[in-house]
């Protein structure tokens, strides 16, 4: 079992001002409901707590789980690494995993090697400086796969990654 990176980008390469900046006041329509069609399909979505954070409630239809040292009422948290979380999940019956952020999680599990796509719309909005979608040194090489006009300002392309 593998898991996807979903993510919004500022035009300028940015996911959020800064660690507690929600992106719910500056991502489109579409790419709400993009994500939202997208992140149900997969049934189960894995979030850091600083993301947690910026939201507090689990997304409906989806089973919710947070990166978090402490427990959350309700919520489900892990500690685990990505791939102990991704055999847990696939031993209760998921097919994939959404990783919904922040960079910290999203680079831990492309650090981890997890990551078989990644999802990342481009919004029309430039922060200058901020948080870009991830937080260390990696590389790897991908395929576009598509590309497209979500709405008439934003873009959605899919990319495999290539290992
Ligand atoms: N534009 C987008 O699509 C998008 C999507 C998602 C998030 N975001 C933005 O990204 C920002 C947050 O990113 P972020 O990198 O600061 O944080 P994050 O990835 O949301 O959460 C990181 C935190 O999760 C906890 N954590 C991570 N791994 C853990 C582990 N193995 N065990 C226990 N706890 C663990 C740690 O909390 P402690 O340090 O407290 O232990 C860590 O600091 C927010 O502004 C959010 O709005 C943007």
């Amino acid at each position: 079992m593998k898991a996807f990176i979903i993510a919004a980008l500022t035009a300028d390469g940015f996911i959020a001002k800064n660690s507690t900046h929600t992106p719910l006041g500056w991502t489109s329509k579409e790419d709400k409901q993009f994500f939202a069609g997208r992140t149900k399909e997969a049934g189960v979505v894995v979030m850091g707590k600083n993301t947690y954070e910026t939201i507090l409630r689990p997304f409906p239809g989806r089973h919710t789980i947070v990166y978090a040292a402490q427990p959350y009422e309700g919520i489900e948290v892990t500690q685990k690494s990505p791939q102990e979380l991704l055999e847990d999940l696939e031993k209760r019956g998921f097919k994939e995993l959404a990783v919904c952020g922040g960079s910290t999680v999203y680079t831990m599990f492309m650090e981890a090697g997890c990551v078989d796509t990644i999802y990342l719309t481009v919004e029309p909005h430039l922060f200058g400086t901020g948080m870009t979608l991830f937080n260390k040194e990696l590389e790897a090489k991908l395929e576009l796969i598509s590309v497209g006009k979500l709405g008439e300002n934003t873009v959605l392309s899919e990319y495999k990654v290539l290992n």
